[in-house]
């Protein structure tokens, strides 16, 4: 490291004595543009639901979405992230209701198409999480998850997403080799076009509990994920992880959670040179919401946070405020 100069002719303060100058060397900067949505989604009509886990976050009929997508537009987010809160009756062991082109995602991503056009970008998770009766992300034997036979699922669920309008498929799932053959059979059908965004390091965390209660998945998970999702105590194996998607032609990767892996997101900036998006996961947002509602800390500490992960490396952020970016970025 070059350290020109010493104390006390060297002053650290003198560049920070004025706000003009802070502004002047201030390394990173936030704009909408930095931010991802996830919208929940749920049946019927005229509903806008308040999910208990997380306050300040609804499950939004689609013909109430535009509700909250015009919030995002204003700030200029570039993208949204659709989940579904599928009827129970809808669930079962396959989760083939991931395969229904009348499913409530499929039916959301052709409702934004027709209205929104290409203003905004739609990202669609690839897992079958929300439509299993048994809440894990695929196929099910003898309590073991299924690799090779999910990905024949994931697959078919990527391309359906594709044919409504899908703009970034995000595989969410885990599974050994999915972004490879995800990529071969949408190159096979004509949709070489359609970006993949591998959730290429997804730990297993104690952090998504409150988005299972948001998608309705966590009363039915039978024990845990920690044969697919990553054990947190690793760092290298998510490096590797990086490298294999990377192989298999992933476009963008996703380290999820984000806050306590902000480690993480820099090595792969530094090594990988590729777009990494990190995931502000629900049980973050509520932490952090409800910390600042009790005015146990003020809402300046929320953008604090999206700063540490852009100077992390993040290109973008993908979280639940990001429908009420006016009142943090001011
Ligand atoms: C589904 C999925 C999960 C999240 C995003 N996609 C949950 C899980 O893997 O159990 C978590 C998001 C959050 O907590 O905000 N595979």
């Amino acid at each position: 490291m070059i350290i020109i100069g010493k104390y006390p002719k060297l002053r650290m303060r003198r560049s920070r004595k004025e706000d003009w100058s802070r502004r002047l060397i201030r390394e990173n900067t936030l704009s909408g543009s930095d931010f991802v949505l996830p919208i929940f989604l749920t049946d019927g009509k005229n509903k806008k639901i308040g999910i208990k886990s997380m306050n300040g976050v609804y499950r939004y009929s689609i013909d109430n979405i535009s509700k909250i997508i015009d919030k995002a537009l204003k700030n200029k987010v570039p993208m949204i992230a659709l989940f579904p809160h599928t009827n129970t009756k809808l669930k079962n062991v396959n989760g083939s209701e991931a395969l229904n082109e009348n499913n409530l995602v499929s039916k959301a991503i052709v409702a934004i198409k027709n209205k929104y056009k290409n203003n905004i970008g739609i990202m669609c998770d690839v897992a079958l999480d929300p439509y299993t009766s048994h809440g894990h992300d695929g196929l099910i034997k003898k309590k073991e998850i299924l690799n090779d036979e999910t990905i024949k699922i994931l697959i078919k669920q990527s391309l359906m997403q594709a044919q409504m309008g899908c703009d970034v498929i995000a595989p969410s799932d885990m599974m050994d080799g999915r972004v490879g053959e995800i990529r071969n059979e949408l190159d096979k059908n004509g949709f070489e076009k359609i970006q993949i965004l591998s959730y290429a390091v997804k730990y297993s965390s104690s952090f998504y509990g409150p988005f299972r209660n948001a998608v309705g998945s966590n009363s039915s998970l039978k024990g845990d994920k920690k044969t697919y999702q990553m054990d947190y105590s690793n760092f290298d194996e998510a490096i590797r992880e990086v490298a294999l998607d990377v192989k298999e032609g992933t476009d963008m990767v996703m380290v999820k959670p984000g806050m306590p892996y902000l480690d993480i997101i820099r090595s792969i900036k530094e090594n990988f040179k590729i777009p990494v998006l990190a995931y502000q996961v629900s049980g973050e947002y509520s932490m952090l919401h409800n910390a600042v509602n009790k005015k146990i800390i003020n809402n300046d500490s929320i953008y604090e946070v999206f700063m540490s992960f852009k100077r992390a490396g993040a290109n973008a952020i993908i979280s639940y405020y990001a429908d009420r970016l006016d009142k943090i970025l001011k």
